[in-house]
Order: structure tokens, then C-alpha cells, then sequence
């Protein structure tokens, strides 16, 4: 497909907050003066007590460590509450939509202080002190974000935990962060169906112990078991406070949450982020990408379970001052329109969702879009996996009529805000293409050496110095930390994903260089279901790749050896997809399960997963050198079965 490139309107270079000339001239001060730019926009936001540091990082081998604005004190919920309160008390700061469309709420500024103040006592009178991790498992309801910024009110560090996992993830995540409070609800409510969170949580804590309290949102009504002592419902809980709760001073380099994602690893990893460098990111990031102006409806339709939750639904926007739109339930329910209902319902100026979700809406042609007006819409966004240049079409054309920029924002968990991303007004934008680096990010392509490519190249990329939003270190594992992201390339942060750089100088995202896959948007480590499934007593070896999926992006392929004496059938594949729905949660179903005589193997025992993902692939011709192999024959064998299955 040839190149169509959509150049920078007259009119959004006009009205943008950041046009082409100011982008070079900021970018190149952001990358050599790091301390002046950072100096000057850390004031965007609120401190108590002003910084006099700016920046202070290392990426050195064995001493790697990330502080910005360090001697400076500051209160997230001051910022994305009170700090509005003179001018905006009565403006909406969260609009709610409902699973159901008959139901949908305007919380203004002042509502969002007194709910956020109330829950903030009750985590207060119970024990919750600075530096406590209080564990979120809940819907996409008001109380989420409230949640989270009463945490932030009284110091405490929240560790979301979506929804969708299983009590098993749940309770490693309460373990590993050594929770003592959980705050969740009685039932989820998605596209009409009821997930059971209490029972959930109930499950959760029989395996794990420490846990004192437990916070229960009444959202649906269902029948759940109290445990008293120990579980108490919200709303009987705020009535015994008042809505006045002091924002405690913190510092800039203290914890504001923890949020688990996947690795190469079978274990999670706590991903720690702090509050000064964060916030200044999150919210500097929400203002020029989305070119966030007075007035403007903004939303955003992940979940807060996710990073994209976390930055770009409550604390960017909030920060900001915005009008963030929460969604409960799914773009499917009641029908196949309700993205575009909800745009026109609320009058959605800016858009934000994954690629997966167009490339299902898509499916069903243009007219469930169409007969929408969508008249609100000036710009989309995409996030999560590469963008098809084809779904990037669709998306401007019949989404936003041909008339919206889309941008198409490249992150991680671990990044903490977006790092290479268009700004509408001011970047030419190539379907398919991240474009260029915000400010203050430094972006390198490497060989599989760590050799440094220049010019139009491809390989693995790195990010060569610290940005504000960056994470600070894996949760109780610093090691781990310098051992994930600096020690492959030192000296450079290694983001897992490789990257094109053509002549212009964009970037193209090729996808994840490690054993993590990335299905709907989701991350999932290869190793966690693998874990899964030899965990189930007839498996005795599984191996688990991505292969392309039209919908998902990546689909979740496992082959599986069973026990001695097991034979494989189609009840055992159901059998064990149920199974690691149940150990992990639904996001990772594997999609094929391919049963395997032998896995191929080196004659040291390492699984060649190269030759798996090939077979996955339908690349049957294009194997490589099986030659190392302990046992080439089982190759044959694979490639017969997958064939077969056709
Ligand atoms: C991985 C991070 C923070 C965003 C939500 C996912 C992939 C993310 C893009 C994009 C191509 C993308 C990468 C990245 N990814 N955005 N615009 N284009 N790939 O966060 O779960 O931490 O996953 O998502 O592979 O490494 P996450």
C-alpha cells in the first residue's frame, strides 16, 4: 500500500496549542536543556512546596536510578480536585455512562471533591496511612476514580487490579503488594451480563491472608456474603464521615500507585510510579496530544484496570481540568452503534480507543456508524497495538467523516504517558506510524548488538534518557528493575518492541521483540499461560505463542504434551481453555490449542519457540535451521498436525 500522508490542516495548525514551529523548537530544547524545559513546564501543575532539582537520573549498569523534581512537595487529588474548585466547582468533571443506556451521570468538580474527601476518612479511620497499598477491584463505576484519588488525598499507593482477572491473579497482586484494605463491589455489570467481584475478592482472600477490610460498592444489588469485621458496604460507611479530608503533603518522588503487567517471565511485575514527575507527564501529554481546549468533551474507552485508565481517563485529564467521560459497559451492547450513540449523546469533541474495537466494528460495514451523526467529533486517537494503515483509513473516513486527525499514541505501562505520538496540530500524519517523539524522549533504533542505527533503519527500540512519567522500579524488586529494561542495551532504557525508522525520521511500531503477545490491547506473557496450562493435571509441557488474528491483533496459540496415557480431544481443548479462563481470567483464552507429541527443543532443552511461532504462522517453508535440534522429527510432526487442522 503506497504512502498516503495526511498533512496538517490550516485550520488545526491555527487552533492547536502546539504547531509545527513550536514542536521543533520545544523538542529540541526538551532533549538538550532537559533541567530549563522541565524546569518550565513542571509548573503546570500544583506544589506546595516549589522543586529546586529538576532532573536526576541514571541508566548506568548496576546504578539505575529516576528521580525528577525531587525536593519538591505536592498532592495529586489538590491538583485534580481543589486546585479547580475556584473556577470550575459546578463544571462536569466525570460524565458516567452507564452499561445500560438509560443510565448515565454529570459529577461535577465539587461532587468529585466531597465523594472523594468522604472515602478518603474511611480509608482513614480504618487505618490507611501514607505509603499503605490499598487494592482496587472494581467496575468502571464513579467510585473507581474516587478510589483512586482518595487514595492519592491521604498518601496511600492503589494498585488496580481489573477486573477481568481471577481470584488467583488477584491474590498473587494482593500478595506481592502486601495489601491490607480492598475496595471493590458487589457485581460488574458488562453488556448486560453480571461478573461476581465479591465472590471474587471472597475466593481471592481465602488464599491469601492479611487483608483487614474489605469496601463494597453496592453497583448491581446481587446477593453477596458480608464477613463481619472484616467487609463493609460504601454507602453505610460515608455516612459516618464528613466530605472534609486534609490532601496530605507528599513528596515528588513518593508512590502513587502500583499497577501489574506481563512479562517474560511467568510472574507479573509491579510496575511503581510516582507522584511529581507523573502527574506533570500525564497531564502535559493529555493537554497537547489530545490539544485539550476549555470546554472540550473528552473520552477515553479503556478500563481503569489499565495504564491508559490510569493516565488518560482520571489523572491527565483531571489534572487538566477536563470533562473525562467514563464508560461501563462494551461497544457492542445494546448494539453494534453504541460507541457513536454515547459520542452524540454527550457530544464527544475527542475519541480515544483501541485498535481492536474498530477493527470488530468494522465487521459490520459503515452503516451501524453512519446513521450516527458524530457531528461532535475533531479528534481521534488509537492505542494499544500497531494501527493497520487500512483500519487508520477507515477509522478517519467513517468514524470521523474525513475530517479528524487521528493520532496514534505509542506506550507502555512502564512509560507512564505517551512517548512517541503526532501532535495534531503541529505533525504530518502517516496511516500506520506513530510519527515522531514528544518532548524529552530520545528514541534509538539498535541492532541486536546494541549497536546504535542511524538514519532510516530497523530493530529494537530503546529510549536513550529519562522522561518525568517514567516508571521508578519494579514493585520490592529494584534488581529485577535494572535487570528488565537496562541490562539487555546498557545504558539505554529497552522498551521489548522493535521499531522502524524511515526517511522522515517516523516511527513505525513492529511489535513486541519478546515472549509477550498483545491480544485486544492486552499483554499477556507467554510464560503466565504456560504456567496455566502445565499446572493442569493432565499437561505435562506446554509452549505458547502469538500468531496474527484479525480481530485481536494477536491470537494466543498453545501447543500442549499431556501426561503419559492422556489422549487428546476436543473435550480436553474446552477443558483447558476453561481451565486458564479460571487461573488467569478470560483475557487469556487461548484461541488454538494444538496438542504435541514434543515440543522441539535444544539438545540443552530450551524450547525453540522461533520454529513454533513459525508453524503458528502458517510459515511452514520458512523454519530456519532445525539442524540444532535435539529431535528434528518432531518439527514433521507439528507441521502434519497444524496442516491438518486447515
Ligand atoms: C505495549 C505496551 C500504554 C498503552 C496501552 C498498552 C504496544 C501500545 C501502541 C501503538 C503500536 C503499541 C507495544 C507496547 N503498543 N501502543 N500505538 N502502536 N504498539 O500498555 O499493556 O503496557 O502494553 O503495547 O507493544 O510495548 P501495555
Amino acid at each position: 500500500m503506497s504512502e498516503h500522508i495526511h498533512k496538517v490542516t490550516e485550520e488545526w495548525a491555527k487552533r492547536a496549542l502546539i504547531d509545527a514551529k513550536t514542536y521543533q523548537e520545544w523538542y529540541a530544547q526538551s532533549v538538550t536543556d532537559p533541567d530549563t524545559f522541565w524546569g518550565e513546564h513542571g509548573k503546570r501543575i500544583d506544589w506546595f512546596k516549589p522543586y529546586t532539582k529538576v532532573k536526576d537520573t541514571s541508566f548506568a549498569p548496576g546504578n539505575v536510578f529516576i528521580r525528577w523534581f525531587e525536593d519538591g512537595t505536592l498532592n495529586v487529588a489538590h491538583n485534580c480536585i481543589d486546585r479547580h474548585l475556584p473556577h470550575r466547582a459546578n463544571q462536569t468533571a466525570i460524565i458516567w455512562e452507564g452499561d445500560d443506556p438509560s443510565e448515565s451521570k454529570h459529577i461535577t468538580y465539587q461532587e468529585l471533591h466531597d465523594r472523594v474527601g468522604e472515602l478518603a476518612n474511611v480509608l482513614r479511620n480504618r487505618g490507611v496511612e501514607k505509603g499503605d497499598r490499598v487494592t482496587l477491584y472494581l467496575p468502571m463505576i464513579p467510585e473507581a476514580a474516587y478510589a483512586m484519588l482518595a487514595c492519592a488525598r491521604i498518601g496511600a499507593v492503589h494498585t488496580i487490579v481489573f477486573a477481568g482477572f481471577s481470584p488467583d491473579s488477584l491474590a498473587s497482586r494482593i500478595e506481592d503488594a502486601g495489601s491490607k484494605f480492598v475496595i471493590t463491589a458487589d457485581e460488574g455489570l458488562r453488556g448486560g451480563r453480571k461478573v461476581p467481584l465479591k465472590a471474587n475478592v471472597d475466593a481471592a482472600l481465602k488464599r491469601v491472608a492479611g487483608v483487614d477490610h474489605v469496601l463494597v460498592v453496592r453497583r448491581t444489588g446481587g446477593d453477596v456474603d458480608m464477613e463481619p469485621g472484616r467487609d463493609v458496604w460504601y454507602h453505610e460507611a460515608i455516612e459516618q464521615v464528613t466530605t472534609e479530608a486534609p490532601a496530605v503533603e507528599v513528596n515528588a518522588e513518593d508512590p502513587l500507585f502500583i499497577l501489574y503487567t506481563s512479562g517474560s517471565t511467568g510472574k507479573p511485575k509491579g510496575v511503581l510510579h510516582t507522584t511529581g514527575g507523573y502527574l506533570v507527564y500525564a497531564s502535559m501529554t493529555h493537554q497537547y496530544v489530545f490539544d485539550y481546549q476549555e470546554g472540550d468533551v473528552y473520552w477515553c474507552t479503556a478500563d481503569v484496570g489499565w495504564v491508559t485508565g490510569h493516565t488518560y481517563i482520571v489523572y491527565g485529564p483531571l489534572a487538566n481540568g477536563a470533562t473525562t467521560l467514563m464508560f461501563e459497559g462494551v461497544p457492542t451492547y445494546p448494539d453494534i452503534s453504541r460507541f457513536w450513540q454515547v459520542v452524540d449523546k454527550h457530544k464527544v469533541n475527542i475519541f480515544y480507543t483501541a485498535p481492536t474495537a474498530i477493527r470488530s466494528l468494522m465487521q459490520a460495514g459503515e452503516e451501524p456508524v453512519k446513521k450516527t451523526s458524530r457531528a461532535s467529533l475533531r479528534l481521534l486517537g488509537s492505542v494499544g497495538e500497531p494501527i493497520n494503515p487500512e483500519v487508520w483509513e477507515w477509522y478517519r473516513r467513517v468514524v470521523g467523516d474525513d475530517r479528524t486527525p487521528i493520532v496514534d499514541t505509542w506506550w507502555q505501562t512502564e512509560t507512564g504517558g505517551f512517548l512517541i505520538t503526532p501532535l495534531p496540530g503541529a505533525i504530518d500524519l502517516k496511516p500506520g506510524s506513530a510519527t515522531l517523539p514528544f518532548f524529552g524522549v530520545k528514541p534509538a533504533i539498535v541492532d541486536s548488538e546494541g549497536k546504535v542505527l542511524e538514519g532510516p533503519a530497523e530493530g529494537n527500540l530503546v529510549i536513550t534518557d529519562s522522561w518525568p512519567g517514567q516508571m521508578r522500579s519494579i514493585y520490592g524488586d529494584h534488581k529485577r528493575f535494572e535487570e528488565t529494561y537496562f541490562a539487555t542495551y546498557p545504558g539505554s532504557y529497552f522498551t521489548g518492541d522493535g521499531a522502524r525508522r524511515d526517511a522522515d525520521g517516523y516511527y513505525w511500531i513492529t511489535g513486541r521483540v519478546d515472549d509477550v503477545i498483545n491480544v485486544s490491547g492486552h499483554r499477556m506473557g507467554t510464560a503466565e499461560v504456560e504456567s496455566a496450562l502445565v499446572a493442569h493435571p493432565k499437561v505435562s509441557e506446554a509452549a505458547v505463542v502469538g500468531y496474527p488474528h484479525d480481530i485481536k491483533g494477536q491470537g494466543i496459540y498453545a501447543y500442549v504434551t499431556l501426561m503419559e496415557g492422556e489422549e487428546p480431544s476436543d473435550e480436553l481443548r474446552k477443558e483447558l481453555v476453561a481451565w486458564v479462563r479460571r487461573e488467569i481470567g478470560p483475557i487469556a483464552s487461548p484461541d488454538l490449542i494444538q496438542f504435541a507429541p514434543g515440543l522441539p527443543k535444544t539438545r540443552s532443552g530450551k524450547i525453540m519457540r522461533r520454529i513454533l511461532r513459525k508453524i503458528a504462522e502458517d510459515e511452514f517453508g520458512n523454519l530456519g535451521d532445525t539442524s540444532t535440534l535435539a529431535d528434528p522429527s518432531v518439527v514433521d510432526d507439528l507441521v502434519d498436525n497444524r496442516q491438518n487442522r486447515h
